[in-house]
Parts: structure tokens; C-alpha cells; sequence
């Protein structure tokens, strides 16, 4: 029983009825009444002056006789200046109640038969995962999770940038300098094996160059180049290097993959693709959607669409970068056949995603009209900004590491927890990556970050240990709570407060969430909701007694309202990539 489509259907019958006009129920505009106002839902009587030829607080009064009269549901109605107050009545909300008591993933949605590709991560093979990783890797994984909620069936993806002039900066460097040096013999996490020698490249290179006249390109660079062609000529030497370092650096990726709780379910390489694309390109050249130059390289012109003209072959044939994701799109279209696709890349790539989607549309594929590029802000920390070229990054695990450790602290200062070491670890590791995940996806993907680790642990404030702390109340009520619970007693519970109806309100409104949240691509909808959840819960607990309620009737309401907000705050905060604590 859906309340507000209830509503929507009967505004529509009452505008029939009343001024014999035709409304479409998703016409109707329909809001939760605002606080200052008496009321549960408002509805906006504007749009229906014209056909009833009355002043809106007439036509408000009519309809909300109307309503009364006709739907059990609502009690009671106000008007004021042409908005239409509704009042619940309170037996919808115990049975309410009732019915999301015993619902599983209450919030989503029946599939749509729908396929999308989301594309996140995509790192480089030369160097760890960093901060701004770290952002790219949460938003793909819950804006997933948030479409897979929404009805959609997900495929999550990365493609891995493993080839090209910069993975071998880092191979050359350790081939002179590393004397052999593996992540078994040195105890290094293998990611951070090879972004050490990355940096001692740029090192090297940047003395040379000091030693050199304006221009001239330093020696190591040049041993570098010679090393990609060997790559591209698949000299068993050099592939064997490569084959060897990159299995280094999964291993390290894959490491801080599971420390952050993300999988995928393809992965594609850019040594398998950096040739696709080629083949569309010629195909397309007679066609006209390409053209050449006199110096053999191949443009497309997307003047007409407020872009540029954008190279897609150079002169000597090889393929850029657009030329390789075009084909990269197609080869997926061809394993998944997917009706769309959203790339999780940050803003800096804006221009080149624009560009990628017009020329897919102009090649007609099918999916074209459904791309997204999410673009998301850079993650900056309060001492500044971050640079990978010299080791000036912070780094995803020793971040993840800092989080759990402030979590441990803040959690030692409050007191002890009385449950055993293993346990202990288990949850101050849950709540420092509440932390750290929180903080970043309740900001609007386009906005920028300054990043601060201590207070993104703060139990007060819009932080995710005080989303879970609402949790672990809901816990602990339920471990004094020991007697079986008769939840039917609920149904005769009448006189509900507030406090209580503003939480059913709120959690009324969680599948709406989902689903606009999924629509945006903006996880940091189902952020504000946990965090408005959470708040209204800890209001209510406050204000409210549970276990020494005045009835049995209203401990019953009170009791499975708890369990109700702990399973819907678990749901939202798993859209997030977060896990609740029992205890903290
Ligand atoms: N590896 C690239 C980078 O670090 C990002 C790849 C984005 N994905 C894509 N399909 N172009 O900039």
C-alpha cells in the first residue's frame, strides 16, 4: 500500500470529479509537509485554477473535503495559500509499520531488465592507489550498488592502463637500479614496489635533464621509448619484465581492493585494447563521419555539436586514446550487450567524454543516447595538494590504515568495549572505513574534497560512526530486550507521536531515494538520507522511552519502529559500501 500514489490517485479522481478535468496522477505535485505546517503530505493546488476558475484556497478546501470524505487514510486536512495539507490518520501507520517489520531490502526495486556497465578505478600499472582513487573506487562501487537497488542489472568494470611510455619509466628504472629487488625480497606491497622506482625515474630524469641544453630529452626517457617499442614488437625480454612487474602490482592492487570491500566482474586491459578502433575508423572514413588530412591522419569534425575537430588516427595510422575507448565500447557491446554505460573518471576528462559520446552516437550504436561520464571533483588535503610524480600522494592504504587507527583512539577515549581483542579490531576497522567512505560520498560527486581524517571519525555531526552509532542503539535495546515480541500488538497502538511519525515519514521516502539517487548517479542522495535517518532515531530515543513505555502496545510500536530504522540504515549504508558495527 503505497501511500502517495493512494493520494495521487485520488487527487486525480477528486479533480474529475469536481471541476471535470483530466490530470495525470504523475502530475499531481506532491511533497512531504513542511515542518512549521499541521499536515503529513501537501499537495500544490495551483495548477488546477484554470480548470475550476476558483482561488486556490477554494479549490484547496474542496479537494480536501474530497479527500477526507473519500480516502480512509487521511484524517484530516488545512489549507494554506494554495497549498493543501494533509493529515495520516494513525491506524496507516501502525499497519505501515507492521508490513516493512518483516520485508527484506525494503527500498528496492523489482528488476527492469535492464543491463549497464559501470566503469570505475581504471588505474595505472606504475604506481599504488591514492586518495583520489580512493573516491573514484567508492562512487563506482555504490553508484553499482544504488543501480542495482534501482532494478538494473550491473556489470562493474575497470580498464587497466598497463601499456604505454609511463609503465615503462618505471620497468627501465628498475632494471638499472633495483639489483633484482622483488616485493618477496624486499617485503613491499608490489604496487608499492613499482611506484617507488616510477619516482626514482622521474628523479633520474629531472638531474639529467639539469645537465642537459634546452630541448634535449634526457637519456633515461630515450631508454624508456626504446623499451615500448621492443613492447609493441613483443620481444619475449621485455614482455616477460612487463608480465612480471604488472603481477606485482594486481597483487598489491588487489590487496587495497579488499581492504576497501570492492570486486569487479570484468576487468579489461589496455594491451588487449590499444589496438581496437582502428577498423571502425577506416570502415567509417567512407561513410563520412571521418575525414583525412593531406598528411594521411584521420579528424572527425564535431563543429556542428559545439566540439571541436578531434584527431582519431594519427599519420602514421596508430591509434589515440579516443581511438582505443570507441573500440573498448564495441567490444563490450559485442560480450554484454549492455543498454548503457557509466564511466567514473575525474573531471580533468570532462572534454574527452563529451567527444567519445557524440562520435559513438554518430557511429549509431545503440546504447549511445545512455552514456554518462560521472565526473567527480579532486580530493585535496588540508596541507595541500597531491602529486604522484614524486611520491607526494597519500596513499589508499596508509590512509585506510590512519582511519582505523583514529577510530581506535576515539573509541579507546570513550571507554572500553566489552568484547574480545578479535572483535574489537573488527569493529574499529568497520567504523574508521565508515569514516573515511562516509566522508567522501556525502559530497556531491562535482564537488571538490579537502580530505581531514579526524573529523571524518567524529561521533557528532554528519559523519558515518554517528549513522552507525543509531545502529548500534537499535542493538543494544535489543540485547536488554530479551522476551519474544508479539509485533501484532503494534497494529493497536493509536496515540503516535511525532517523533515516531517523523521517522516512518522519512522512511516512507527511502525507495524514492533509491531511485532518484541511481537516476542522478549520486550516491550522496543515500548519504543524506542515513544521516537524516540517523538523526531523527537519535531524536526519537532521546525524547522517547522504549523499554519503559506507557503500553505494551506502544513498547511493541517502539521496539519493531528500532529494528525497522536499524534494517533500513543497514540497506542505505550498504548502498554506500558501509558496514555496520553491533557495538562501538
Ligand atoms: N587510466 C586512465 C587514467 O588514469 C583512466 C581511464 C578512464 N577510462 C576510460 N575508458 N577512458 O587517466
Amino acid at each position: 500500500m503505497d501511500i502517495t500514489l493512494i493520494i495521487r490517485e485520488q487527487v486525480v479522481e477528486a479533480v474529475k470529479n469536481l471541476y471535470q478535468a483530466e490530470v495525470t496522477k504523475e502530475s499531481v505535485l506532491l511533497n512531504p509537509t513542511r515542518k512549521e505546517f499541521d499536515g503529513d503530505y501537501t499537495v500544490v493546488v495551483f495548477p488546477y485554477s484554470k480548470a475550476a476558475r476558483k482561488r486556490p484556497d477554494m479549490i484547496g478546501d474542496e479537494l480536501g473535503k474530497y479527500l477526507v470524505e473519500h480516502v480512509e487514510l487521511i484524517d484530516n486536512y488545512n489549507v494554506i495559500k494554495g497549498f493543501l495539507n494533509l493529515s495520516i490518520g494513525n491506524a496507516y501507520w501502525s499497519k505501515f509499520l507492521h508490513e516493512l517489520s518483516n520485508l527484506e531490502n525494503y527500498g528496492y526495486q523489482k528488476p527492469n531488465g535492464k543491463k549497464i556497465i559501470v566503469e570505475f578505478s581504471s588505474p595505472n600499472t606504475n604506481k599504488p592507489l591514492h586518495l583520489g582513487h580512493v573516491r573514484n573506487i567508492l562512487l563506482g562501487w555504490s553508484t553499482s550498488k544504488i543501480k542495482e537497488a534501482a532494478g538494473f542489472e550491473v556489470i562493474k568494470t575497470q580498464i587497466i592502463n598497463d601499456r604505454g611510455v609511463h609503465i615503462c619509466k618505471s620497468m627501465v628504472a628498475w632494471e638499472k637500479y633495483a639489483n633484482g629487488e622483488t616485493p618477496a625480497s624486499s617485503g613491499m606491497k608490489g604496487d608499492k614496489l613499482i611506484g617507488k622506482y616510477y619516482v626514482t625515474y622521474n628523479t633520474v630524469a629531472e638531474e639529467q635533464e639539469k645537465e642537459l641544453e634546452d630541448g634535449k630529452e634526457p637519456p633515461i626517457l630515450t631508454e624508456a621509448r626504446a623499451m615500448l617499442k621492443k613492447w609493441e614488437a613483443n620481444d619475449p625480454d621485455v614482455r616477460a619484465l612487463w608480465a612480471k612487474m604488472n603481477s606485482w602490482v594486481y597483487a598489491g592492487f588487489d590487496e587495497t581492493y579488499a581492504n576497501l570491500g570492492v570486486t569487479f566482474d570484468h576487468i579489461d586491459y589496455e594491451s588487449n585494447t590499444y589496438l581496437l578502433g582502428k577498423d571502425v575508423i577506416n570502415k567509417n572514413l567512407e561513410k563520412g563521419i571521418f575525414y583525412r588530412k593531406d598528411d594521411g591522419s584521420v579528424w572527425i569534425d564535431l563543429e556542428d555539436a559545439k566540439l571541436d575537430h578531434k584527431l582519431v588516427l594519427r599519420s602514421d595510422g596508430t591509434s589515440v586514446y579516443m581511438t582505443q575507448d570507441i573500440g573498448t565500447a564495441q567490444q563490450r557491446y559485442e560480450k554484454f550487450k549492455m543498454d548503457s554505460m557509466a564511466y567514473v573518471v575525474g573531471d580533468e576528462q570532462n572534454y574527452h567524454f563529451k567527444v567519445l559520446f557524440e562520435i559513438l552516437d554518430r557511429l549509431g550504436e545503440s546504447y549511445a543516447s545512455d552514456l554518462v561520464h560521472l565526473s567527480y571533483g579532486m580530493v585535496d588535503l588540508p596541507t595541500g595538494k597531491m602529486k604522484s610524480r614524486t611520491g607526494t600522494v597519500v596513499d589508499a592504504d596508509d590512509l585506510i590504515e590512519e582511519v582505523i587507527q583514529e577510530a581506535r583512539t576515539n573509541s579507546e577515549e570513550r571507554g572500553a568495549l566489552e568484547v574480545s581483542e578479535e572483535e574489537k579490531l573488527e569493529i574499529w576497522r568497520r567504523i574508521g572505513l565508515a569514516a573515511l567512505k562516509y566522508h567522501i560520498l556525502k559530497v556531491h560527486p562535482k564537488k571538490r574534497i579537502i580530505f581531514n581524517p579526524a573529523e571524518s571519525v567524529d561521533l557528532q555531526g554528519q559523519t558515518g560512526p554517528y549513522i552507525q552509532n543509531a545502529f548500534v542503539r537499535v542493538s543494544a535495546v535489543f540485547r536488554k530486550f530479551a522476551t519474544d515480541l508479539d509485533e501484532s500488538l503494534l497494529l493497536k497502538y493509536t496515540d503516535i507521536e511525532q517523533a515516531e511519525k517523523d521517522i516512518l515519514l522519512l522512511i516512507r521516502q527511502f525507495p524514492e531515494v533509491i531511485t532518484s539517487a541511481a537516476k542522478n548517479y549520486d550516491p550522496s542522495e543515500v548519504a543524506h538520507f542515513a544521516y537524516d535517518l540517523a538523526k531523527t532515531y537519535h531524536k526519537f530515543y532521546h525524547d522517547i522511552s522504549i523499554l519503559r513505555a506507557e503500553t505494551e502496545e506502544a513498547k511493541a510500536f517502539r521496539l519493531v519502529l528500532s529494528k525497522v530504522v536499524a534494517s533500513v540504515l543497514k540497506t542505505a549504508m550498504n548502498l554506500l559500501g558501509i558496514e555496520m558495527p553491533e557495538r562501538m
